[in-house]
């Protein structure tokens, strides 16, 4: 099998999010085959590029399109409480441009447009970007811990069986307030993220409540590895934050981290959580290219 070409990509420069809720499922298997040629076109056009493409499919529409497929998939239901709340918002496809070149991501959208439009109804459209050294807008290194090079398809795609080189995926928004957190010293912003900040380095005590403390996360002495694809979004002047995307062989260290970040473990949240809000949030599966051009 052959994992989705977006799926595994390194540093990328841009990328285009697409959500969907899709009206009319009938039309989704041949429009799956469409936007895949369209993508081909695209990535022998512009080599240059390393464009790539993941479509993927909430719980409900991947249950009518594939059997006995994708077990742990289920729709994202909020957690947390009050002001420190994930909200669910599940959608039905997703679908995950990156390259190195916004122009090329755009025709790839305007492709995924022409394949699915009129069986979808997009209710999100996020263009993201890639900020200096590799950093998220609060300033910090994002990607330190992230798995390279072979790790990425070990820790990102299921090894093997009916699903093999799929991968389950969690997409949240998040939305900073960054006039709040530039009022914190670098030290207590240090003390929040779990690392320093020009160069990432992990703390020497790591607080159990910053986001590196809630998300570093071992179970039988073993880390519960996730692959992030997440980039910046938005304006100076307006809304901007943090797309949030993460691919995993198993849902389950994704629903962990989680739980962990919004007190559901053992009570205790994610300090990040005081400077950041999430305003989307759904679970996806992401089949193999193979299985996708064969619904
Ligand atoms: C690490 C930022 C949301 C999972 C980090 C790091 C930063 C960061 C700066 C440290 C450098 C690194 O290893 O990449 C953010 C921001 C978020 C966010 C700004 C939201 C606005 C999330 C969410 C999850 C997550 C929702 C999972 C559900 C992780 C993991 C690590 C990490 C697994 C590596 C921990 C380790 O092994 O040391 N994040 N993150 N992050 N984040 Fe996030
Ligand atoms: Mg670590």
């Amino acid at each position: 099998m052959t994992v989705q070409s977006g799926l595994l990509l390194e540093h990328c420069k841009a990328a285009i999010y697409l959500e969907s809720e899709i009206h009319n499922l009938s039309l989704i298997p041949k429009a799956c085959r469409q936007f895949n040629q369209a993508l081909e076109q695209l990535r022998e056009q512009y080599p240059d590029a390393m464009l790539g493409a993941v479509v993927a499919f909430g719980d409900n529409a991947w249950k009518r399109l594939s059997q006995n497929s994708a077990p742990e998939l289920k729709s994202f239901v909020a957690l947390g409480k009050g002001n420190l709340a994930a909200p669910a918002t599940q959608q039905d496809l997703l679908v995950h441009i990156q390259s190195l070149r916004p122009d090329v991501n755009f025709s790839a959208a305007k492709a995924a447009m022409d394949a699915f439009g009129e069986a979808i109804r997009v209710m999100q459209e996020i263009h993201g970007f890639r900020w200096v050294e590799e950093r998220d807008l609060t300033g910090f290194i994002d990607g330190t811990e992230n798995p390279q090079g072979d790790d990425r398809p070990v820790v990102g795609t299921i090894a093997e069986g009916e699903d093999a080189d799929g991968s389950y995926v969690m997409t949240q928004r998040y939305e900073h307030e960054l006039a709040k957190w530039e009022k914190l010293s670098q030290h207590k912003q240090e003390q929040v993220i779990g690392r320093t900040k020009p160069d990432s380095e992990e703390l020497d005590e790591v607080p159990e409540t910053s986001h590196v403390g809630r998300t570093d996360l071992k179970e039988d002495g073993k880390g519960l590895k996730i692959l992030r694809q997440s980039l910046p979004y938005g304006t100076a002047s307006g809304t901007n934050g943090l797309f949030f995307i993460a691919y995993c062989a198993t849902l389950h260290n994704i629903e962990q981290q989680l739980l962990s970040m919004f007190g559901e473990k053992d009570g205790k949240t994610d300090r990040l959580l005081g400077f950041t809000k999430p305003v989307t949030g759904s679970y996806y599966f992401a089949p193999s290219l193979e299985k996708l051009l064969s619904l």
